[in-house]
């Protein structure tokens, strides 16, 4: 037997990234591949994610390297892209902590990038885990069921239109894993996707002729569809899905519904909600561009709201707070219309969320503001930096709480600060809304380019504060 297994495939090591590791990378049991491993923490969830590249769609061999010294299995569920393939697949006990073993399954992969996850089924957490290795070339194979198998079931009966194409499914409000197949089998294409008021998933993507790939999303579905209180419209029950672009082409599109994704709830204002009418774009319709399958936006922003009338309101926190589980995560970003509101009540307005939302067993996240675009000279001024008309400085107050009640703070008034007065008075028009191109002047709101800025903030705050969407980010 002389086959050169290297050759034939690529060795992802836990411990580098993009590999995620809910745990830590550890190197106190020897024989381990690389400079380590990872020891999940014994915990339902604490997952290893695996990012990878497949030639070709198909079904694939991987094979996984892992030592459990205990006495009992330690099942995972195998989820690709976010789309759970296996469930408690077994990893039985090798004798030793220092003994490993290699663990093979078959499951479907798509043309490129591919996260593949290890997701523990019991307390005890997942085995430590060495590397994952798979085929290089993923082979189209029979094994694999039509119903997991990422050849296109056709454009469905609830798809009307061809540029753009409009998909209506009448579903109840929840979370559904949305699978669609982009591209056409005899024509080049140049695709997007949105879904209920503007919410951007898929920014647009270039196909070939007879190039067709298979993405999978996880999408939140509210009534109404925009903001939570209906201003700007209520939309339509059910989910709605557009394709649009320059060329848009769907070769398939299923909705299933999800079990239990983690849900990244937004509390906020106009700069963060989904605005149903453009150029009006809060930075919360475009975040969804950066979330893979398995974690989901819900986006409960409300334009006009303040720290005091989120809370009060049935339709906002009320109404989001029941639906949060274990481990989502809330991000909190109040400060646009506090304008009035003096520290004390900002804090306890604040701290009343932060003790609901871990009430719960949620895990809550403050947001600073973003600026205005309100400038003396080179320079943004206070109001444009949320000291309010009391003179109260609310980013810090939002930076101060965090540290005392170890809140983890993203500071997007700081990040916002640098971004704007980098491009200075003239350039960062752009990001907000001008009269030349948007027919409409205002310094506080997003365009869509502005939003889209703002959500690459966020997503460089949720990398540095480490937070658990790390593992879901695209
Ligand atoms: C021990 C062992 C770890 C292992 C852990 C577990 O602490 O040293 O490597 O991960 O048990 O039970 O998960
Ligand atoms: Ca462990």
């Amino acid at each position: 037997m002389t086959v050169n297994a290297s050759a034939a495939t690529t060795r992802y090591e836990a411990e580098s990234s993009p590999a995620v590791c809910t745990g830590t990378i550890d190197s106190n049991w020897a024989g381990y591949s690389g400079s380590g491993f990872c020891n999940g923490d014994n915990a339902v969830g604490a997952a290893v994610q695996f990012t990878v590249n497949a030639s070709v769609a198909g079904s694939t061999t991987v094979g996984v390297r892992y030592a459990n010294g205990t006495t009992v299995g330690r099942p995972a569920d195998v989820l690709v892209n976010g789309v759970a393939r296996l469930s408690g697949s077994a990893f039985d006990p090798t004798g030793s902590w220092s003994t490993w073993a290699t663990k093979t399954f078959t499951i479907p992969v798509n043309a490129g990038t591919n996260t593949i996850r290890l997701s523990p089924t019991t307390s005890n957490g997942l085995a430590n885990v060495d590397y994952l290795e798979l085929s290089l070339g993923a082979s189209p194979s029979a094994s694999v069921s039509p119903s997991t198998s990422a050849s296109p079931p056709g454009r469905p009966p609830q798809c009307t239109g061809t540029s753009p194409i409009t998909c209506h499914f009448g579903v109840n409000p929840g979370n559904y894993t949305v699978t669609a197949w982009i591209g056409d089998q005899s024509s080049a294409g140049n695709t997007s996707m949105s879904v209920e008021a503007r919410r951007r998933i898929l920014s647009a993507v270039t196909t070939a002729a007879g190039t067709i790939t298979q993405h999978v999303f996880t999408i939140n579905v509210r009534q109404p569809e925009g903001q939570p209180t209906g201003q700007g419209g209520t939309g339509t029950p059910g989910l709605d899905v557009t394709f649009a672009g320059s060329a848009p082409k769907l070769s398939g599109l299923t909705v299933q519904p999800a079990s239990s994704p983690l849900v990244v709830y937004l509390a906020g204002d106009s700069t963060v909600c989904d605005q149903p009418t453009a150029p009006y774009t809060g930075w919360g319709q475009i975040l969804p561009t950066h979330v893979s399958a398995g974690a989901v936006v819900a986006n409960y922003a409300d334009s006009g709201e303040s720290s005091g009338s989120f809370l009060s309101n049935s339709a906002l926190f009320p109404t989001m707070k029941p639906l949060i589980k274990a481990n989502d995560l809330v991000f909190i970003q109040f400060g646009h219309n506090d304008k009035t509101t003096t520290a004390s009540t900002f804090r306890s307005n604040l701290t009343s969320m932060i003790n609901q939302v871990r009430e719960k067993g949620g895990v809550p996240v403050l947001v600073t503001p973003p600026v205005r675009r309100l400038f003396s000279g080179s320079q943004l001024t206070d109001t444009a930096l949320h000291v309010n008309s009391v003179g109260v400085n609310l980013p810090a107050e939002m930076r101060s709480l965090g540290s005392s009640l170890n809140v983890p703070v993203i500071d997007l008034t700081a990040k916002s600060k640098v971004l704007v007065e980098s491009l200075g008075p003239t350039a960062s028009a752009a990001l907000y809304l001008q009269q030349s191109v948007d027919g409409v002047t205002d310094n506080t709101h997003f365009s869509e380019y502005g939003a889209g800025r703002m959500a690459d903030l966020l997503v460089q705050g949720i990398r540095e504060r480490n937070l658990s969407l790390v593992g879901y980010l695209r």
